[in-house]
């Protein structure tokens, strides 16, 4: 087994090529057909997983990731849409996920909420997150709700974030936090608005894409920069 410090969890190939720039030492590894990119951003040792879009690519990477790599904590990371609020390209750090698809409320649970969960929210590890906002004072801090979807109606986008109070939705973020709990690792979520999850979701999404994921690995690699010091001093 490699051991590395941090596990990326990224979506899509676009996202994955903005942080690739940041990579030495560069080694690929695949794990039954699945690629994973192991080297060093800012010294720290790094595995990054392009794990596909949608809660099952991100649980099985995440459990891949976690059983091969046994990072000391696990980062969500690439785009997301913002829930009405959130201006695009600005960026975004997790202090709670939810998965706005989970639906048993015909057994009477609330929306989000699987047998043995009080709540819909998971939270974010704090010392994870507060490591994440001191890469961006400006960053937005809220809850991200996770589902199968791409939401781009503004009816849809106001349903969930009046349901759970979130802020941003993404399709991975929230599976990749189920699945770092029950390995017992560390988890934290950066990533960087590209839509609104409105009408036009879809088209600034392509619009956007390349700008929001680009910043989006600069960020990642200045976390990283950080990452040592700010464990020392958590
Ligand atoms: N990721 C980026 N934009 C999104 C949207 N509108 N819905 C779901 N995931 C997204």
């Amino acid at each position: 087994m490699i051991k590395v410090t941090v596990g990326l969890i990224i979506a899509m190939e676009e996202e994955f090529s903005s942080l690739e720039s940041y990579i030495s030492g560069r080694r690929e590894i695949f794990i039954k057909g699945q690629r994973f990119v192991v080297g060093k951003i800012n010294k720290v040792k790094i595995a990054v997983a392009l794990a596909g879009i949608g809660k099952v690519n991100a649980a099985r990477t995440t459990t891949t990731l976690s059983q091969n790599f046994s990072p000391e904590c696990i980062i969500s990371t690439g785009v997301a849409g913002g829930l009405g609020k959130l201006p695009k390209l600005s960026i975004f750090i997790a202090d709670g996920l939810v998965q706005h698809d989970i639906d048993l409320t015909s057994f009477g649970r609330a929306k989000g909420v699987l047998p043995g969960m009080d709540s819909p929210i998971i939270r974010t590890t704090i010392e994870i997150k507060n490591m994440l906002k001191k890469v961006s004072s400006s960053a937005n801090i809220g809850i991200i709700a996770t589902g199968d979807q791409f939401i781009a109606s503004e009816e849809k986008a106001k349903e969930i974030a009046e349901e759970f109070g979130a802020l941003a939705c993404d399709m991975e973020s929230a599976a990749v936090a189920q699945v770092a709990k029950l390995e017992g690792i560390p988890f934290g979520v950066i990533r960087v608005i590209s839509d609104d999850a409105g009408q036009n979701a879809h088209e600034d999404f392509s619009v956007f894409l390349e700008k929001a994921a680009s910043l989006n690995g600069k960020i990642v690699a200045d976390f990283l920069a950080h990452y040592i010091e700010s464990k020392k001093s958590n």
